[in-house]
């Protein structure tokens, strides 16, 4: 049952994306940060945190575990910790993978944690055995019952020596989180190296924790015995960074990103300029101008600084209608196509092999209704209509906001007709030059 199929957004293709649009701070920065407030006795005060339901996930589950949360002004979150619980109900892990977050935490914390196993989601088998080996590196004593995930320490966690078979991104942040309060010195090997997990490096250490490395295949930590208060502001979010970037080149745009940082971007960046988008950066903001149809491009979607496979549903969406074949092939999760079904429904040409789809650009695509599966195909889905002839619905708004702040309000500033659920209020649609 995909959640959220009441909801839908209703898109009328052929406006070229033109203006400034201001990038929020990262979803995938905000959740980790908001768990490392459960280390802690004081208050973690967070700073732009970007209105998205993954965020109201998260701070229900902090409050379920008895964390006291305050927003001091808008976008501002105070998480004050001083007594935990540490069970994180399976209704809410089963709703965000990412709620395993508080497992590190609560179990460097309380020294015992029970939660309820993620099942797989639309995009793969996401198991957690990389995190699970961690605690056990660290001295955690770790079992499954009844579909849920115990693990204890009572003697406290010691630092280890961890390999993980392969970089996991939450995994690494989980592992840095529990090691930051344990006897000793933790090194995490073939860690994974995501700007998100160098920000939270950065605020744990604002909190007196002793973590460096964060950012390359070896992330050390020196347990420290407690962590004080933190005032942080996340990074923005590359991911929406990159949609808008591919929305602006779907369209044959020109539009400036502010607020960015600019290296986080270097992949997107580099594969939009292959294809012929002209992409220039300079302090905290990026230009991008698309005067003509993209020239196919292969993606490899890898681990950062590689293509990010969060991007990779909104960059086959781009390459539905370039000139050329291309090859993407997304070696990070096992079944993140589920959007090439439904770009076909749009007149899309491609053809799935294994993890590769073959793109053989067409024209122009037309508008249908189509369903999201998951927040990254859905945003794909957006961006194939914003370029599409006639009208598109995307049906399952849901999964879009659980990781876009207002996706929708930034394509209408620069000019896209996109509305939300039934009527909708039509701006003059600028259409793209000639069909081709
Ligand atoms: C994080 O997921 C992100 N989520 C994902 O963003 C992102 O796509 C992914 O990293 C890659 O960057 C958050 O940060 C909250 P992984 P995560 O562990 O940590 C396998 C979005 O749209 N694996 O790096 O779950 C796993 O099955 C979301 O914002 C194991 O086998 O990703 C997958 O194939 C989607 N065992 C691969 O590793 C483990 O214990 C990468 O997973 C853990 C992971």
């Amino acid at each position: 049952m995909t959640e959220g199929t009441g909801d839908r957004l209703l898109i009328r293709g052929g406006s070229r994306l033109s203006g400034s649009v201001a990038v929020h701070s990262a979803k995938n920065a905000v959740l980790p940060l908001l768990a490392a407030a459960l280390l802690t006795r004081e208050t973690l005060h967070l700073r732009a945190v970007p209105a998205l339901a993954d965020v109201t996930t998260m701070r229900a589950l902090l409050g379920e575990l008895g964390a006291e949360l305050r927003e001091p002004a808008p976008g501002e979150l105070q998480v004050r910790c001083v007594d935990v619980a540490g069970e994180a109900p399976y209704a809410l892990v089963r709703q965000m993978r990412a709620s395993l977050l508080v497992m590190g935490p609560l179990l460097a914390r309380l020294g015992r944690v029970r939660a309820g196993l993620p099942g797989g989601c639309a995009i793969g088998g996401r198991p957690i055995d990389l995190h699970l080996k961690g605690f056990a590196a660290l001295g955690a004593e770790v079992s499954l019952r009844a579909g849920y995930v115990e693990a204890r320490a009572p003697a406290g966690l010691h630092g280890a020596r961890i390999y993980l078979d392969y970089p996991s991104h939450t995994g690494t942040e989980n592992l840095m989180l529990a090691a930051v309060l344990a006897h000793g010195q933790t090194l995490i090997e073939n860690a994974a190296e995501e700007p998100e997990i160098v920000d939270l490096a950065g605020c744990l250490n604002a909190m007196g924790a002793r973590v460096s490395g964060a950012g390359t295949p070896v992330v050390r930590v020196d347990g420290v015995p407690a962590l004080g208060a933190v005032d942080w502001t996340p990074i923005p979010d590359r991911i929406e960074a990159g949609t808008l970037l591919i929305a602006t080149a779907a369209t044959r745009g020109e539009v400036e990103l502010t607020g960015v940082v600019a290296h986080h971007l270097q992949a997107v960046v580099a594969k939009l300029r292959e294809t012929g988008a002209e992409v220039w950066q300079e302090q905290g903001r990026v230009f991008l101008v698309a005067r003509r149809r993209p020239a196919a491009v292969d993606v490899k979607t890898l681990p950062y600084p590689g293509f990010p496979t969060d991007l990779q549903p909104q960059m086959t969406a781009l390459l539905a209608t370039a000139e050329g074949i291309a090859a993407v092939t997304e070696t990070v999760f096992d079944n993140r196509l589920g959007h090439v079904d439904e770009l076909r429904r749009m007149g899309a040409n491609i053809r799935v092999e294994g993890r590769t789809a073959l793109v053989t650009g067409v024209p122009r695509l037309s508008g249908a209704p189509v369903q999201a599966s998951d927040l990254r195909a859905g945003a794909a889905l957006v961006l194939a209509g914003l370029a599409a002839a006639g009208e598109t619905e995307v049906h399952g708004r849901g999964h879009i906001e659980r990781g876009y702040a207002d996706l929708p309000a930034q394509l209408r500033s620069l000019g896209a007709d996109i509305e939300a659920g039934p009527g909708r209020v039509a701006e003059p649609a600028r259409t793209l030059g000639g069909g081709a």
